[in-house]
C-alpha cells in the first residue's frame, strides 16, 4: 500500500522559519523518519512540497488510483483553499491533515479550517512529532481496510 504525504507553502523552510512555533527540526528530517516508519510496516510512501495550491491539487489528484493515504499539512492554504478541498474529496482517498503547531490556539485567520470537514482525521498541536501520529493512524486505517478486504473476499 502507498502513503502520499504533501507539504504546503512555507514548510520547505521548517527548522529555518519562526523556530519558536515550528521547532528547529528540518523538512527532510521529519520524512526521513516517516520514511523509516514507513519501511518498517511495508508502506510505500512518497514525498511532495510545494509553495503552490495548483500544483498541491494536482498532486491530489495524481494520488487517485494511485495511492491508499495521504497525509497533508496544506499550511497557510488550509485556512483559505476551496480548491484543495474539493480535491481530497474529489479522490475519496483516506487522508489525515497535520498542522505541526496547535491553529485553535493562534489567530483569528486561522480558526477556519477548510480541509478538515474532508479529511478522516487532524492532528494538531504536536510539533514534528504530529508526523508520526498521523503515520500511526493510518497504518491503524490502511489495517483496517485490509481486514475488511480479506473479510469480503472471505464472504464471496
Ligand atoms: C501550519 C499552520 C498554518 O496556519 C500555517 O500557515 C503554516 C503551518 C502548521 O503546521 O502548524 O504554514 O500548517
Amino acid at each position: 500500500m502507498k502513503i502520499v504525504v504533501i507539504q504546503g507553502p512555507n514548510l520547505n523552510m521548517l527548522g529555518t522559519r519562526e523556530q519558536h512555533i515550528y521547532g528547529p527540526m528540518k523538512l527532510e528530517q521529519i520524512h526521513a523518519q516517516m520514511k523509516d516508519v514507513a519501511t518498517q510496516n511495508g508502506l510505500e510512501i512518497e514525498f511532495f512540497q510545494s509553495n503552490l495550491e495548483g500544483e498541491l491539487v494536482d498532486k491530489i489528484q495524481e494520488c487517485y488510483g494511485e495511492a491508499h493515504g495521504i497525509i497533508i499539512n496544506a499550511a497557510a492554504y488550509t485556512h483559505t483553499s476551496i480548491a484543495i478541498r474539493d480535491a481530497i474529496a474529489a479522490v475519496n482517498i483516506p487522508t489525515i491533515e497535520v498542522h505541526i503547531s496547535n491553529i485553535h490556539r493562534r489567530e483569528d485567520f486561522r480558526q477556519k479550517n477548510m480541509i478538515a470537514p474532508v479529511c478522516a482525521s487532524s492532528i494538531v498541536g504536536f510539533g514534528p512529532f504530529g508526523y508520526h501520529l498521523a503515520m500511526m493512524g493510518m497504518i491503524q486505517i490502511m489495517n483496517e481496510i485490509a481486514a475488511a478486504q480479506e473479510a469480503q473476499k472471505k464472504a464471496q
